[in-house]
């Protein structure tokens, strides 16, 4: 079987690692334009780098890793060199299934919405499926992901747009929070290495107490927050006139508005 990857950035780069570990026997085509992202994950993942995009047909699936704004030159460039029975599995944002089946010579679309954590094993992916998708296919594709992220199947697509803002960006809010700690613990003296450290490691546990616990979220806050306490005092100023709430709805709001509009061009 045949993966041929278009684009091998960071999220390409994390998915086809991942892929690698579960299946040794895969071959693995990777192509970028400048040749450099192409190189080194062809020489991580044991795969063949490609010059021209045209030798990367054909490919039982092909795994469109570029940014939004690169398909309409890579659909210039292939469109008449996919297949019906190629596997399209594209990790774009703001990009549906439709738009794929009708510029690509293929109905079976899946859409991966994976996040930076896949990278070390961690992942969580969300997807959704073109119906054409055949079903044996689909399995196959996931199972080369289940031990490096969760995997979550979304009802359509629009929940997929709808929780990404969660699901994919969730790292980037959690570091823009966590560079937050991490300056207010430089600010109190702390060395770069411990501050870097603690932070990390808060992060860390924090996720492990929720994973190995079965109370809820709100049981858990409170368990850290005593009556008159000093967490009671940090929360009542996030908690203030719903402002830390409403902050974090508007940002996941905005997430999903620069999605369609991304679909919309
Ligand atoms: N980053 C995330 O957390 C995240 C999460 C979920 C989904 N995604 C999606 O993942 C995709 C890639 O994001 P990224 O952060 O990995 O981007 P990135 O690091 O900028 O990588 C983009 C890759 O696409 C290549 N490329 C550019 N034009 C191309 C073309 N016409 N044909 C084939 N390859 C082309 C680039 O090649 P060069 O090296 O030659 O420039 C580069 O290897 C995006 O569509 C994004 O929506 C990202």
């Amino acid at each position: 079987m045949r993966l041929s990857v278009f684009g091998c950035g960071n999220m390409g780069s994390a998915v086809v690692r991942a892929i690698r570990e579960n299946e040794p026997a895969l071959e693995i085509l990777t192509y970028s334009p400048s040749g450099s992202s192409a190189q080194k994950l062809a020489k991580a993942v044991k795969g063949f780098q490609q010059g021209q995009i045209k030798s990367m047909f054909p490919c039982d699936v092909a795994l469109l890793a570029m940014k939004p704004q690169q398909l309409e030159t890579f659909i210039d460039q292939t469109a008449e060199l996919f297949t019906p029975q190629t596997v399209i599995v594209s990790l774009l944002a703001g990009v549906d299934i439709a738009t794929l089946q009708s510029k690509l010579n293929s109905d079976q679309v899946l859409r991966l919405m994976p996040n930076t954590p896949t990278l070390v094993g961690k992942g969580i992916i969300t997807y959704a499926a073109s119906s054409e998708m055949k079903r044996d296919s689909l399995s196959k594709i996931l199972s080369w992901l289940t031990s490096s992220a969760k995997i979550f199947k979304m009802k359509d697509e629009d929940q997929l747009n709808r929780t990404m803002g969660v699901s994919a960006s969730g790292p980037g809010l959690l570091f823009e929070l966590a560079l937050l700690f991490y300056k207010k613990l430089m600010a109190d003296g702390l060395t770069d290495k411990d501050a870097r450290l603690m932070v990390a490691e808060l992060f860390a546990g924090s996720g492990e107490l929720m994973l190995g616990s079965v109370e809820s979220f709100e049981e858990l806050r409170n368990n850290v927050t005593s009556k008159g306490g000093v967490t009671e005092a940090s929360l009542q100023v996030l908690s203030s006139n719903n402002q830390f709430a409403s902050l974090i709805d508007q940002a996941l709001e905005a997430n999903y508005r620069r999605s369609q509009e991304l679909l919309d061009k």
